[in-house]
């Protein structure tokens, strides 16, 4: 959740460093710090609140350092403050840590370093990683960069739990080292220098050569030189990746928020992510894929696991596949998944969806599966993230990185993929051919469909104005439109602090129509013929009780409501990629006009990395 940086180099590591905490803000942000070496010394500096508050502290215009590590917190252990905040120095002032994870035994550890007269300052659970290092450094026999390494090396394996973490020591005032386990960590290699991250497209405007570290390896880092060590501390070898994304696609690029260059970017993430994969006269082409129709046979059920959004995701394309091969989808929660047990056998096909790659619940119920035998697919956005290394197969959206915490083109890009996979399947099975035809024309008009929807949300920004103070809004929809009126209220939930709840449209009256009174506003997502009649029905339920409509449909509606919003017509199983968009939007522009941070929301982060 934290987004940690560090610079190893000939430049002054100060600038460097603040520009790499700006850009994992989304990690986390209650507090900053950065700490550099100068003259065999650590200088630590370090705040409560954004990063752009730690760099108007006038000490920090003193680091001077070619050498330094930096922080973003979100905080798990300890209350945001000044005490709290990384990077978390030993009593010797001798080693510096900054910390992504959460420390299972910190309390036992604490006790033990209590007992060798430690002192604490903070209430986290990292503080006892630089004391144990300085522990351990003591104690050891070992002589130069051997002794900085073992005494790492000791210290990690003395934690449970989760973390990356980098670490600089006045006596090594030249090197740092990082590990990580189950945790992201990333170092780029330039010349003369070396930059590390929590994550890819914070540094991606300083380097494009890049080690993936995996867990329990340990890097060894000077400005020329990196050298990795198992945790026995032998060297291994580690091949490096060049990443082709380009740096401005990390940038707002004159969006006033990356949110809405986000929801902007859809029709062009739809279109990376199609790529050559599927086209009209051909079969469907799934790199790395090898599935025959003997084993899809054999499959009794898939698993579709995944968090928040990307579930949502997943319920789309559970009809997706259903329709499509006719074999049973099961959607979970990964956070449920992995701690019920669940029926998992070699018949059994697990799908996994991540945008970045490095959600922890995700992660552990793919290894969960793993472990019971089935075959495991991981859906990623992020290129040798950390469910990509576990997989049996990865799949990737390509919708470029996004940025913004809540997330729009992710979502939208994993359908589409969920679709192809989908044809893919059904492709091999030889199953339902004419319905493969009508959805592959439709997926390629996706793009051109939202670029519709994009070009005048005029009437959805004026919506917004009316209901922005509202404290309570309904979702519904049935069907298709159901797992989009979930979306849809999640966006709104995380980005306005407006509570919100969605229902399918049918369930209203077995008891949520209590909460609907004079003013309430229902959005309501109408996509379905066959249901249009139905659904009308339910929505005049709800406007007879006083409330106030928002309907997404691309059918001719014979009524009037408060506002209608009609996007382009599609194949049923993928109209959620295009109703989402006027949702996203919806959210969007409530939060604008709370004057909230859009792209930063409160107690929330990117990427969840502790469970
Ligand atoms: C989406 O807007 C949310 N911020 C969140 O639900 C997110 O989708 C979830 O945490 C899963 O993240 P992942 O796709 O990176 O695993």
């Amino acid at each position: 959740m934290c987004g940690i940086v560090g610079y190893i180099g000939e430049k002054k590591a100060k600038p460097i460093l603040i520009n790499g905490l700006l850009r994992l803000e989304y990690r986390g942000y209650d507090s900053a710090g950065i700490a550099t070496i100068e003259n065999n010394e650590i200088k630590n500096i370090k705040n409560k609140g954004r990063v752009s508050e730690l760099n108007n502290i006038s000490e920090i215009n003193s680091l001077n350092g070619t050498v330094g590590i930096g922080h973003t917190r979100w905080a798990t252990h300890g209350k945001p403050s000044s005490l709290n905040s990384h990077p978390h120095m030993d009593n010797s002032n001798n080693f510096a840590v900054v910390h992504n994870g959460i420390i299972e035994n910190y309390s036992d550890l604490k006790e033990f370093l209590k007992s060798h007269k430690y002192k604490f300052l903070s209430e986290t659970d990292t503080e006892v990683i630089p004391n144990l290092i300085h522990f351990n450094y003591k104690n050891s026999n070992e002589t130069g960069e051997n002794k900085f390494l073992k005494a790492v090396i000791d210290t990690c394996k003395m934690l449970k739990g989760s973390y990356a973490i980098e670490v600089l020591s006045a006596y090594h005032p030249d090197n740092m080292i990082v590990v990580r386990k189950d945790s992201p960590l990333v170092i780029g290699k330039g010349e003369n220098e070396c930059y590390i991250s929590s994550d890819i497209p914070a540094i991606l405007s300083f380097a494009k050569d890049f080690y993936l570290l995996n867990d329990m390896e340990f890097a060894y880092i000077s400005k020329n030189n990196v050298k990795f060590y198992n945790d026995k501390a032998i060297e291994i070898n580690k091949e490096i990746k060049n990443i082709t994304w380009d740096a401005g696609s990390a940038e707002k690029d004159g969006y006033p928020d990356f949110m809405l260059k986000e929801i902007n970017e859809q029709p062009k993430a739809i279109r990376e992510t199609i790529g050559s994969r599927i086209s009209l006269d051909s079969k469907t082409n799934i790199d790395d894929f090898n599935f025959n129709k003997k084993y899809l046979q054999s499959i009794t059920k898939i698993f579709i696991v995944a968090c928040g959004t990307a579930m949502h995701a997943g319920l789309t394309g559970k009809n997706i596949i259903e329709n499509l091969c006719e074999i049973p989808v099961e959607v979970e929660v990964a956070s449920e998944f992995r701690y019920k047990n669940p029926i998992i056998t070699q018949n059994s096909l697990c799908i996994f969806i991540t945008q970045s790659g490095e959600t922890a619940d995700t992660i552990a119920a793919l290894k969960l599966a793993k472990t019971k035998g089935a075959k495991t697919i991981a859906i990623s956005n992020v290129i040798g993230s950390s469910i990509t290394r576990e997989a049996d197969y990865t799949i990737y959206t390509h919708a470029g990185p996004e940025i913004a915490v809540a997330s729009t083109k992710a979502y939208t890009s994993q359908i589409v993929l969920l679709a192809i996979i989908s044809i893919y399947f059904a492709e091999i099975l030889g199953k339902n051919p004419k319905k493969i035809e009508d959805l592959k024309n439709n997926i390629l008009k996706l793009p051109s469909h939202i670029e519709t929807i994009l070009k005048d949300t005029t009437k959805i920004k004026d919506f917004a104005k009316k209901i922005f103070k509202e404290k309570d809004v309904f979702f519904i929809g049935r069907n298709v439109d159901y797992p989009v009126a979930m979306e849809g209220s999640l966006k709104l939930k995380e980005i306005s602090y407006i509570h919100s709840e969605a229902y399918p449209s049918g369930e209203l009256k077995h008891g949520p129509i209590a909460l609907i009174e004079n003013n309430v506003t229902v959005v309501s997502i109408l996509t379905n013929r066959l249901l249009l009649e139905k659904s009308i029905s339910n929505i005049q339920e709800v406007v007879t009780r006083g409330a106030k409509t928002f309907i997404v449909t691309n059918q001719e509606l014979n009524h009037e409501f408060d506002e209608v919003i009609k996007i382009p017509k599609t194949n049923a199983l993928i109209s959620p990629v295009l109703s989402v968009i006027p949702l996203q939007l919806l959210a969007y522009y409530i939060s604008k006009e709370k004057g909230l941070d859009v792209d930063k929301p409160r107690n929330l982060a990117k990427s969840v990395t502790v469970e």
